[in-house]
Protein backbone atom coordinates (compact mmCIF):
# COMPACT_ATOMS: atom_id res chain seq x y z
CA UNK A 1 0.00 0.00 0.00
CA UNK A 2 2.88 2.21 0.10
CA UNK A 3 2.10 5.55 -1.56
CA UNK A 4 -1.40 4.66 -1.55
CA UNK A 5 -4.01 7.71 -0.91
CA UNK A 6 -6.83 6.80 0.90
CA UNK A 7 -9.75 8.99 2.56
CA UNK A 8 -10.65 7.76 5.54
CA UNK A 9 -14.62 9.01 6.18
CA UNK A 10 -14.90 8.96 9.88
CA UNK A 11 -18.91 8.88 10.99
CA UNK A 12 -20.84 9.03 13.77
CA UNK A 13 -20.98 5.63 15.83
CA UNK A 14 -19.39 4.68 18.93
CA UNK A 15 -16.68 2.81 16.96
CA UNK A 16 -15.46 6.24 15.75
CA UNK A 17 -12.97 5.87 18.88
CA UNK A 18 -11.48 3.21 17.28
CA UNK A 19 -10.33 5.62 14.10
CA UNK A 20 -6.85 7.12 15.66
CA UNK A 21 -5.88 3.40 15.88
CA UNK A 22 -7.38 2.54 11.93
CA UNK A 23 -5.20 5.80 10.69
CA UNK A 24 -2.05 3.90 12.13
CA UNK A 25 -2.65 0.75 11.02
CA UNK A 26 -3.11 1.83 7.65
CA UNK A 27 0.00 4.80 7.80
CA UNK A 28 2.22 1.18 8.55
CA UNK A 29 1.52 -0.32 5.90
CA UNK A 30 2.65 3.10 3.71
CA UNK A 31 -0.77 4.61 3.44
CA UNK A 32 -1.33 8.06 3.01
CA UNK A 33 -4.35 8.77 4.67
CA UNK A 34 -6.81 12.02 4.69
CA UNK A 35 -9.15 12.21 7.30
CA UNK A 36 -12.85 13.73 6.51
CA UNK A 37 -14.93 13.42 9.54
CA UNK A 38 -18.89 13.69 9.69
CA UNK A 39 -20.41 16.88 12.04
CA UNK A 40 -21.88 13.77 14.20
CA UNK A 41 -18.30 11.62 14.40
CA UNK A 42 -17.19 14.43 16.33
CA UNK A 43 -19.13 13.43 19.47
CA UNK A 44 -16.88 10.41 19.40
CA UNK A 45 -13.40 11.07 18.49
CA UNK A 46 -11.61 14.22 17.64
CA UNK A 47 -10.31 16.23 15.04
CA UNK A 48 -7.01 16.91 16.89
CA UNK A 49 -6.16 12.99 17.82
CA UNK A 50 -7.07 11.80 13.72
CA UNK A 51 -4.99 15.19 12.32
CA UNK A 52 -1.93 13.71 14.91
CA UNK A 53 -1.85 10.27 13.65
CA UNK A 54 -2.78 11.09 10.40
CA UNK A 55 -0.29 13.62 9.59
CA UNK A 56 -2.48 15.47 7.49
CA UNK A 57 -5.39 18.51 8.54
CA UNK A 58 -8.91 17.22 8.80
CA UNK A 59 -11.60 17.60 6.71
CA UNK A 60 -14.94 18.12 7.46
CA UNK A 61 -16.88 20.64 6.41
CA UNK A 62 -18.31 21.20 2.12
CA UNK A 63 -18.52 25.00 3.05
CA UNK A 64 -14.83 25.81 4.60
CA UNK A 65 -12.98 28.07 2.52
CA UNK A 66 -9.84 28.01 3.39
CA UNK A 67 -9.75 24.20 3.15
CA UNK A 68 -11.14 24.38 -0.37
CA UNK A 69 -8.90 26.73 -1.34
CA UNK A 70 -6.11 24.58 -0.79
CA UNK A 71 -7.77 21.05 -2.09
CA UNK A 72 -11.13 21.18 -3.39
CA UNK A 73 -13.77 18.59 -3.18
CA UNK A 74 -13.40 17.54 -6.50
CA UNK A 75 -10.00 17.78 -6.28
CA UNK A 76 -10.24 15.65 -3.27
CA UNK A 77 -11.87 13.17 -4.60
CA UNK A 78 -9.78 12.98 -8.10
CA UNK A 79 -6.73 12.36 -5.64
CA UNK A 80 -8.19 9.94 -3.60
CA UNK A 81 -7.32 6.20 -4.76
CA UNK A 82 -10.23 4.45 -2.33
CA UNK A 83 -12.32 5.83 -0.01
CA UNK A 84 -12.54 3.83 3.20
CA UNK A 85 -15.72 4.69 5.77
CA UNK A 86 -14.97 3.58 8.56
CA UNK A 87 -17.27 3.27 10.96
CA UNK A 88 -19.99 3.36 8.68
CA UNK A 89 -23.54 4.20 10.50
CA UNK A 90 -26.62 2.91 8.94
CA UNK A 91 -27.59 7.19 8.15
CA UNK A 92 -24.55 7.15 6.12
CA UNK A 93 -25.14 4.17 4.63
CA UNK A 94 -28.93 5.42 3.50
CA UNK A 95 -27.49 8.74 2.60
CA UNK A 96 -24.87 6.95 0.13
CA UNK A 97 -27.85 4.65 -1.18
CA UNK A 98 -29.89 7.90 -1.96
CA UNK A 99 -27.28 9.42 -3.74
CA UNK A 100 -27.22 12.55 -1.18
CA UNK A 101 -23.96 15.13 -1.82
CA UNK A 102 -25.31 16.92 1.37
CA UNK A 103 -21.82 16.96 3.50
CA UNK A 104 -18.39 16.42 2.43
CA UNK A 105 -18.00 12.80 2.84
CA UNK A 106 -21.10 12.12 0.57
CA UNK A 107 -20.28 14.66 -2.10
CA UNK A 108 -17.05 12.93 -2.34
CA UNK A 109 -18.17 9.48 -2.40
CA UNK A 110 -20.58 10.83 -5.43
CA UNK A 111 -17.52 12.75 -7.25
CA UNK A 112 -15.19 9.73 -6.60
CA UNK A 113 -14.28 6.91 -9.47
CA UNK A 114 -12.28 5.50 -6.29
CA UNK A 115 -13.52 2.56 -5.16
CA UNK A 116 -15.18 2.05 -1.89
CA UNK A 117 -15.44 0.52 1.09
CA UNK A 118 -17.59 0.47 4.07
CA UNK A 119 -16.98 -1.14 7.32
CA UNK A 120 -20.74 -0.71 8.99
CA UNK A 121 -20.91 -0.19 12.54
CA UNK A 122 -24.59 -0.33 14.24
CA UNK A 123 -27.08 -2.21 16.79
CA UNK A 124 -27.44 -5.01 15.91
CA UNK A 125 -30.73 -4.97 15.48
CA UNK A 126 -30.55 -2.22 13.20
CA UNK A 127 -28.09 -4.06 11.46
CA UNK A 128 -31.00 -6.53 10.66
CA UNK A 129 -33.29 -4.23 10.18
CA UNK A 130 -35.17 -3.90 6.44
CA UNK A 131 -34.09 -0.81 5.63
CA UNK A 132 -30.17 -0.81 6.48
CA UNK A 133 -30.34 -4.45 4.53
CA UNK A 134 -32.42 -3.58 1.71
CA UNK A 135 -29.40 -0.38 1.04
CA UNK A 136 -26.81 -2.78 2.14
CA UNK A 137 -27.80 -4.65 -1.25
CA UNK A 138 -28.46 -1.88 -3.64
CA UNK A 139 -24.91 -0.87 -2.78
CA UNK A 140 -23.49 -4.24 -2.88
CA UNK A 141 -24.92 -4.15 -6.56
CA UNK A 142 -23.22 -0.97 -7.04
CA UNK A 143 -19.77 -2.32 -6.31
CA UNK A 144 -19.49 -0.85 -3.03
CA UNK A 145 -17.37 -3.17 -1.01
CA UNK A 146 -19.01 -3.88 2.75
CA UNK A 147 -16.24 -4.73 5.17
CA UNK A 148 -18.04 -6.86 8.13
CA UNK A 149 -19.70 -5.47 10.35
CA UNK A 150 -18.30 -8.24 12.72
CA UNK A 151 -20.51 -9.86 15.77
CA UNK A 152 -19.83 -10.01 19.37
CA UNK A 153 -20.77 -7.94 22.20
CA UNK A 154 -21.98 -4.26 21.45
CA UNK A 155 -21.13 -0.86 22.85
CA UNK A 156 -25.43 -0.74 23.88
CA UNK A 157 -24.62 -3.89 26.07
CA UNK A 158 -26.22 -6.58 23.71
CA UNK A 159 -24.60 -8.96 21.52
CA UNK A 160 -24.53 -10.10 17.78
CA UNK A 161 -23.95 -8.90 14.35
CA UNK A 162 -23.17 -5.38 13.92
CA UNK A 163 -19.50 -4.40 15.50
CA UNK A 164 -17.41 -2.66 13.65
CA UNK A 165 -14.55 -5.08 12.40
CA UNK A 166 -11.49 -4.06 14.16
CA UNK A 167 -8.85 -1.96 13.05
CA UNK A 168 -5.91 -4.23 12.21
CA UNK A 169 -8.24 -6.84 10.17
CA UNK A 170 -9.33 -3.79 8.10
CA UNK A 171 -6.10 -2.24 7.01
CA UNK A 172 -5.03 -6.07 6.40
CA UNK A 173 -8.42 -6.48 4.14
CA UNK A 174 -7.56 -3.31 2.32
CA UNK A 175 -3.69 -4.13 2.29
CA UNK A 176 -5.06 -7.29 0.59
CA UNK A 177 -1.70 -8.51 -1.59
CA UNK A 178 1.07 -7.21 0.56
CA UNK A 179 -0.39 -7.87 3.69
CA UNK A 180 -1.18 -11.40 2.64
CA UNK A 181 2.23 -11.64 1.00
CA UNK A 182 4.46 -10.10 4.24
CA UNK A 183 2.24 -12.49 6.62
CA UNK A 184 2.12 -15.60 4.57
CA UNK A 185 5.50 -15.51 3.82
CA UNK A 186 4.14 -16.39 0.34
CA UNK A 187 2.31 -14.15 -2.68
CA UNK A 188 -0.24 -15.44 -5.09
CA UNK A 189 1.18 -13.57 -7.43
CA UNK A 190 1.22 -15.00 -11.06
CA UNK A 191 -0.76 -18.09 -9.77
CA UNK A 192 -4.18 -18.87 -11.29
CA UNK A 193 -6.88 -19.78 -8.96
CA UNK A 194 -10.09 -21.47 -9.78
CA UNK A 195 -12.68 -20.66 -7.55
CA UNK A 196 -16.68 -22.38 -7.90
CA UNK A 197 -19.01 -20.35 -5.82
CA UNK A 198 -23.03 -20.49 -5.34
CA UNK A 199 -25.56 -22.89 -5.35
CA UNK A 200 -26.29 -25.45 -8.90
CA UNK A 201 -29.45 -25.45 -9.98
CA UNK A 202 -31.10 -28.35 -11.22
CA UNK A 203 -34.14 -28.39 -13.48
CA UNK A 204 -37.11 -30.37 -13.20
CA UNK A 205 -39.08 -28.57 -16.12
CA UNK A 206 -38.46 -25.13 -17.61
CA UNK A 207 -39.78 -23.37 -14.77
CA UNK A 208 -38.77 -25.48 -11.12
CA UNK A 209 -35.64 -26.22 -9.83
CA UNK A 210 -34.23 -28.49 -7.24
CA UNK A 211 -31.35 -25.71 -5.17
CA UNK A 212 -30.02 -25.05 -1.85
CA UNK A 213 -29.94 -21.52 -0.02
CA UNK A 214 -25.89 -20.55 -1.12
CA UNK A 215 -25.74 -17.51 -1.27
CA UNK A 216 -22.08 -17.38 -3.04
CA UNK A 217 -21.02 -15.14 0.07
CA UNK A 218 -18.18 -17.30 1.16
CA UNK A 219 -16.94 -18.08 -2.38
CA UNK A 220 -16.87 -14.58 -3.59
CA UNK A 221 -15.13 -13.27 -0.86
CA UNK A 222 -12.36 -15.94 -1.31
CA UNK A 223 -12.37 -14.79 -5.17
CA UNK A 224 -11.85 -10.90 -3.76
CA UNK A 225 -9.02 -12.11 -1.20
CA UNK A 226 -6.99 -14.31 -3.64
CA UNK A 227 -7.42 -11.12 -6.10
CA UNK A 228 -6.07 -9.36 -3.82
CA UNK A 229 -3.30 -11.36 -2.58
CA UNK A 230 -2.20 -10.98 -6.28
CA UNK A 231 -3.81 -14.05 -8.05
CA UNK A 232 -5.40 -14.12 -11.46
CA UNK A 233 -8.46 -15.65 -10.27
CA UNK A 234 -11.08 -17.66 -12.11
CA UNK A 235 -14.88 -17.40 -10.44
CA UNK A 236 -17.52 -20.10 -11.76
CA UNK A 237 -20.73 -18.99 -9.91
CA UNK A 238 -24.28 -20.70 -9.75
CA UNK A 239 -26.63 -17.91 -10.04
CA UNK A 240 -26.06 -15.59 -7.01
CA UNK A 241 -27.00 -11.77 -6.84
CA UNK A 242 -23.40 -10.30 -5.80
CA UNK A 243 -21.51 -8.00 -8.02
CA UNK A 244 -18.34 -9.81 -9.29
CA UNK A 245 -15.32 -8.52 -7.16
CA UNK A 246 -12.70 -6.35 -8.42
CA UNK A 247 -9.69 -8.00 -10.79
CA UNK A 248 -12.02 -11.67 -10.63
CA UNK A 249 -13.09 -13.40 -14.26
CA UNK A 250 -16.12 -14.88 -13.70
CA UNK A 251 -17.90 -17.63 -15.93
CA UNK A 252 -21.71 -17.88 -14.50
CA UNK A 253 -23.56 -21.76 -14.23
CA UNK A 254 -26.23 -22.92 -13.67
CA UNK A 255 -26.10 -27.04 -13.19
CA UNK A 256 -23.76 -29.03 -11.52
CA UNK A 257 -23.24 -30.70 -15.10
CA UNK A 258 -22.56 -27.15 -16.58
CA UNK A 259 -20.28 -26.64 -13.78
CA UNK A 260 -18.23 -29.78 -14.17
CA UNK A 261 -17.33 -28.64 -18.04
CA UNK A 262 -16.77 -24.73 -17.20
CA UNK A 263 -13.84 -26.46 -14.52
CA UNK A 264 -12.51 -28.98 -16.65
CA UNK A 265 -12.25 -26.37 -19.47
CA UNK A 266 -10.01 -24.22 -17.89
CA UNK A 267 -8.61 -26.04 -15.33
CA UNK A 268 -5.13 -26.81 -17.08
CA UNK A 269 -3.42 -23.81 -16.01
CA UNK A 270 -4.72 -24.01 -12.64
CA UNK A 271 -2.39 -23.45 -9.62
CA UNK A 272 -5.01 -23.59 -6.53
CA UNK A 273 -8.57 -25.01 -6.96
CA UNK A 274 -10.88 -23.75 -4.38
CA UNK A 275 -14.44 -25.70 -4.34
CA UNK A 276 -16.85 -23.24 -2.14
CA UNK A 277 -19.40 -23.94 -4.71
CA UNK A 278 -22.61 -25.98 -2.56
CA UNK A 279 -23.40 -28.20 -5.55
CA UNK A 280 -26.25 -30.47 -5.58
CA UNK A 281 -25.24 -33.93 -5.62
CA UNK A 282 -28.13 -35.07 -7.62
CA UNK A 283 -30.23 -33.89 -10.40
CA UNK A 284 -34.09 -35.02 -11.43
CA UNK A 285 -33.17 -38.01 -14.07
CA UNK A 286 -35.01 -36.31 -17.17
CA UNK A 287 -35.93 -32.44 -17.36
CA UNK A 288 -39.78 -32.36 -18.73
CA UNK A 289 -39.54 -30.19 -21.90
CA UNK A 290 -43.11 -28.13 -20.46
CA UNK A 291 -43.78 -27.35 -17.03
CA UNK A 292 -45.53 -30.20 -15.33
CA UNK A 293 -49.11 -29.99 -15.29
CA UNK A 294 -51.13 -30.50 -11.67
CA UNK A 295 -53.53 -33.14 -12.83
CA UNK A 296 -51.86 -36.32 -10.78
CA UNK A 297 -52.60 -36.20 -7.23
CA UNK A 298 -48.38 -37.61 -6.16
CA UNK A 299 -45.63 -36.95 -8.35
CA UNK A 300 -42.37 -38.72 -8.20
CA UNK A 301 -39.40 -37.81 -8.75
CA UNK A 302 -36.61 -39.59 -10.06
CA UNK A 303 -32.98 -38.44 -8.95
CA UNK A 304 -29.43 -39.14 -10.67
CA UNK A 305 -26.44 -38.41 -9.01
CA UNK A 306 -23.90 -35.71 -10.09
CA UNK A 307 -20.51 -35.70 -10.62
CA UNK A 308 -18.07 -34.73 -8.40
CA UNK A 309 -16.49 -31.97 -9.12
CA UNK A 310 -14.04 -31.88 -6.19
CA UNK A 311 -13.09 -35.23 -6.64
CA UNK A 312 -12.43 -34.99 -10.31
CA UNK A 313 -10.07 -32.37 -10.21
CA UNK A 314 -8.32 -34.19 -7.54
CA UNK A 315 -8.25 -37.12 -9.35
CA UNK A 316 -6.50 -35.30 -12.07
CA UNK A 317 -2.57 -36.82 -13.28
CA UNK A 318 -1.23 -32.96 -12.50
CA UNK A 319 -3.80 -31.55 -10.22
CA UNK A 320 -3.75 -28.26 -8.44
CA UNK A 321 -3.58 -27.67 -5.10
CA UNK A 322 -7.03 -28.91 -4.15
CA UNK A 323 -9.08 -27.33 -1.70
CA UNK A 324 -12.88 -28.26 -0.32
CA UNK A 325 -15.48 -27.38 1.69
CA UNK A 326 -17.73 -29.75 3.81
CA UNK A 327 -20.74 -28.55 5.18
CA UNK A 328 -22.11 -30.37 7.80
CA UNK A 329 -24.62 -30.41 9.87
CA UNK A 330 -23.38 -32.82 12.69
CA UNK A 331 -19.60 -35.04 13.85
CA UNK A 332 -18.38 -31.88 11.78
CA UNK A 333 -14.57 -32.76 11.95
CA UNK A 334 -15.28 -36.72 11.09
CA UNK A 335 -17.26 -35.86 7.56
CA UNK A 336 -14.76 -33.59 7.37
CA UNK A 337 -11.65 -35.63 7.32
CA UNK A 338 -13.37 -38.71 5.74
CA UNK A 339 -14.27 -35.72 2.91
CA UNK A 340 -10.48 -35.16 2.66
CA UNK A 341 -9.08 -38.99 2.70
CA UNK A 342 -11.82 -39.95 0.30
CA UNK A 343 -11.59 -37.22 -2.39
CA UNK A 344 -8.04 -36.98 -1.77
CA UNK A 345 -8.06 -33.43 -1.15
CA UNK A 346 -4.46 -31.40 -0.02
CA UNK A 347 -6.89 -29.25 2.45
CA UNK A 348 -10.41 -29.04 3.44
CA UNK A 349 -12.69 -26.15 4.85
CA UNK A 350 -14.91 -27.63 7.52
CA UNK A 351 -18.52 -25.18 8.11
CA UNK A 352 -21.63 -25.97 10.00
CA UNK A 353 -24.53 -25.54 8.62
CA UNK A 354 -27.93 -25.09 9.39
CA UNK A 355 -30.69 -22.54 9.73
CA UNK A 356 -29.25 -19.16 9.34
CA UNK A 357 -25.64 -20.89 9.91
CA UNK A 358 -22.77 -21.21 7.04
CA UNK A 359 -25.50 -20.41 4.17
CA UNK A 360 -26.78 -17.18 3.37
CA UNK A 361 -25.33 -15.79 6.31
CA UNK A 362 -22.68 -12.74 6.62
CA UNK A 363 -20.06 -14.86 9.11
CA UNK A 364 -19.19 -18.33 8.88
CA UNK A 365 -16.79 -20.14 11.74
CA UNK A 366 -14.56 -22.88 10.22
CA UNK A 367 -12.16 -25.35 10.96
CA UNK A 368 -9.33 -26.10 8.21
CA UNK A 369 -7.63 -29.38 7.94
CA UNK A 370 -4.77 -31.01 5.73
CA UNK A 371 -2.26 -33.62 6.48
CA UNK A 372 -0.93 -33.74 10.14
CA UNK A 373 -2.15 -29.93 11.02
CA UNK A 374 -5.64 -28.14 11.28
CA UNK A 375 -6.32 -24.83 12.04
CA UNK A 376 -9.99 -23.21 14.09
CA UNK A 377 -11.04 -20.20 12.80
CA UNK A 378 -14.20 -18.43 15.23
CA UNK A 379 -16.90 -16.90 13.96
CA UNK A 380 -16.41 -14.01 11.95
CA UNK A 381 -17.43 -11.50 9.03
CA UNK A 382 -16.86 -13.72 5.50
CA UNK A 383 -14.78 -10.94 4.22
CA UNK A 384 -12.26 -10.78 6.96
CA UNK A 385 -12.02 -15.07 7.31
CA UNK A 386 -11.73 -15.29 3.72
CA UNK A 387 -8.64 -13.25 3.86
CA UNK A 388 -7.55 -15.32 6.96
CA UNK A 389 -8.21 -18.86 4.56
CA UNK A 390 -6.24 -17.30 1.77
CA UNK A 391 -3.10 -16.67 3.77
CA UNK A 392 -3.31 -20.37 5.01
CA UNK A 393 -4.22 -21.28 1.29
CA UNK A 394 -1.06 -19.68 0.62
CA UNK A 395 1.34 -20.87 2.91
CA UNK A 396 0.43 -24.16 2.83
CA UNK A 397 0.11 -24.14 -1.22
CA UNK A 398 3.79 -22.61 -0.53
CA UNK A 399 4.91 -25.45 2.03
CA UNK A 400 3.31 -28.33 -0.50
CA UNK A 401 5.25 -26.86 -3.85
CA UNK A 402 8.37 -26.62 -1.98
CA UNK A 403 8.03 -30.60 -0.61
CA UNK A 404 6.46 -31.99 -3.70
CA UNK A 405 5.83 -31.19 -7.10
CA UNK A 406 1.98 -30.91 -7.52
CA UNK A 407 0.68 -33.33 -9.59
CA UNK A 408 2.94 -36.28 -8.14
CA UNK A 409 2.07 -36.30 -4.14
CA UNK A 410 0.31 -39.71 -2.87
CA UNK A 411 -3.30 -39.56 -1.57
CA UNK A 412 -3.74 -38.16 2.15
CA UNK A 413 -3.37 -40.80 4.70
CA UNK A 414 -5.38 -39.06 7.80
CA UNK A 415 -4.39 -39.80 11.38
CA UNK A 416 -7.45 -39.21 13.35
O1 LIG B 1 -22.66 -19.40 -0.30
P1 LIG B 1 -22.80 -18.99 1.15
O2 LIG B 1 -24.22 -18.63 1.50
O3 LIG B 1 -21.80 -17.95 1.55
O4 LIG B 1 -22.50 -20.30 2.05
C1 LIG B 1 -21.20 -20.84 2.07
C2 LIG B 1 -21.23 -22.37 2.02
C3 LIG B 1 -21.82 -22.90 3.30
C4 LIG B 1 -22.03 -22.85 0.81
C5 LIG B 1 -19.72 -22.81 1.84
O5 LIG B 1 -18.98 -22.35 2.94
C6 LIG B 1 -19.61 -24.34 1.72
O6 LIG B 1 -19.57 -25.07 2.70
N1 LIG B 1 -19.55 -24.84 0.45
C7 LIG B 1 -19.59 -26.28 0.15
C8 LIG B 1 -21.01 -26.77 0.19
C9 LIG B 1 -21.10 -28.25 -0.12
O7 LIG B 1 -21.60 -28.62 -1.15
O8 LIG B 1 -20.54 -29.05 0.79
P2 LIG B 1 -20.50 -30.67 0.70
O9 LIG B 1 -19.96 -31.08 2.00
O10 LIG B 1 -21.83 -31.18 0.28
O11 LIG B 1 -19.45 -30.97 -0.46
C10 LIG B 1 -18.06 -31.17 -0.20
C11 LIG B 1 -17.23 -30.54 -1.27
O12 LIG B 1 -17.44 -31.22 -2.51
C12 LIG B 1 -17.49 -29.07 -1.53
O13 LIG B 1 -16.25 -28.43 -1.77
C13 LIG B 1 -18.34 -29.07 -2.80
O14 LIG B 1 -18.12 -27.89 -3.58
C14 LIG B 1 -17.82 -30.31 -3.52
N2 LIG B 1 -18.81 -31.01 -4.36
C15 LIG B 1 -19.92 -31.55 -3.81
C16 LIG B 1 -20.78 -32.28 -4.60
C17 LIG B 1 -20.52 -32.41 -5.98
N3 LIG B 1 -21.32 -33.07 -6.78
N4 LIG B 1 -19.41 -31.84 -6.50
C18 LIG B 1 -18.55 -31.14 -5.71
O15 LIG B 1 -17.55 -30.62 -6.20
Amino acid sequence: MSGTKIILGVTGGIAAYKAPELVRRLRDRGAIVQVVMTHSAREFTTETALQAVSGRPVRSDLWDPQAEAAMGHIELARWAERILVAPATAEFMARLAGGFASDLLGTLCLATTAPICLAPAMNHVMWASEAVQANRRLLESRGVQLLGPDIGDQACGESGPGRMLQPEAIAKIIAGPVAVAETAGASLRGKTVMITAGPTLEAIDPVRFISNRSSGKMGYSLASAAAAAGAKVLLLSGPVSLPVPRGVECINIESAEELHTAVHRSISNVDIFIGAAAVADYRPAATEPNKIKRVRTELRLDLVRNPDILASVAELPRRPFTVGFAAETEKLREHALQKLEQKKLDMIIANKVGHGVGFDSDENAVDVYWKNGQKSFPLSAKAALAGDLIELIAERYAANSSSAGHGTRPAIAIRD
